[in-house]
């Protein structure tokens, strides 16, 4: 997605060659018109796929999830990373290692909002590892939903996550895949196919 990957070239800073800082619009402070656009892109490659939950992660899939979930007219549902007071209900429950943080979530989502007739539809705003990603496959496992895949704002290529997921057979769509952040200069992967 080109508006997508000018953003990321004009706004985003190399922290590392594995680490980009993008909370000028998207972890942090958010660009609400480029999430808009972010949703459409998403809304046209899963549009066929009679989705009827959008499923994300706090925090930062929210934004994108939202804006997709506006598009297509269906709920948006965020796992919890922490318990909240009124997470009362029946939960189902994953656990999502983050190699980049070193540490490990159990993350949670009502069986109120999943059921086994839902068509879900993944979306998170990085894909490094592929652990969140395989923590949200598990809760919609653990329903007996159907997984349309997952839309993905900003793959690391360079990173096992995203080929780990599609070997499972799952749609992959990654609006921006980076293939290398060396000397601090980010270069793009063109687009891939997407199982
Ligand atoms: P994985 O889920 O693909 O295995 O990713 P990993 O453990 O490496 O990442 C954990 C957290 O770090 C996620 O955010 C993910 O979005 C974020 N992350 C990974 N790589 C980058 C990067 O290069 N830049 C930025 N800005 N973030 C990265 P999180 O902990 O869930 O945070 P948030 O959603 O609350 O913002």
């Amino acid at each position: 997605m080109k508006q997508l990957q000018e953003k990321i070239l004009t706004d985003g800073k190399v922290l590392s060659e594995s680490v980009l800082k993008v909370d000028s619009f998207l972890n942090h402070q958010i660009d609400p018109l480029l999430m808009q656009e972010i949703g459409d892109e998403f809304a046209g490659r899963f549009g066929k796929e009679a989705i009827t939950k959008i499923l994300t992660i706090e925090s930062s899939g929210i934004a994108p999830a939202v804006m997709l979930g506006l598009k297509l007219g269906v709920p948006v549902v965020f796992a919890r990373k922490r318990k909240s007071l009124t997470l009362i209900d029946q939960l189902y429950t994953a656990s999502v290692h983050s190699f980049t943080k070193n540490e490990t979530n159990e993350i949670s989502v009502s069986k109120d909002f999943i059921k086994s007739d839902d068509v879900v539809l993944i979306i998170d705003d990085f894909l490094a590892n592929g652990q969140a990603v395989l923590g949200l496959v598990d809760i919609v496992e653990q329903a007996d939903a159907a997984l349309a895949g997952a839309g993905i704002v900003i793959e690391k290529g360079f990173q096992t996550g995203g080929s780990m997921i599609r070997e499972r057979g799952i749609r992959v769509e990654s609006l921006a895949i980076i293939s290398s952040m060396a000397n601090g200069k980010v270069e793009f992967h063109q687009e891939v196919p997407t199982v």
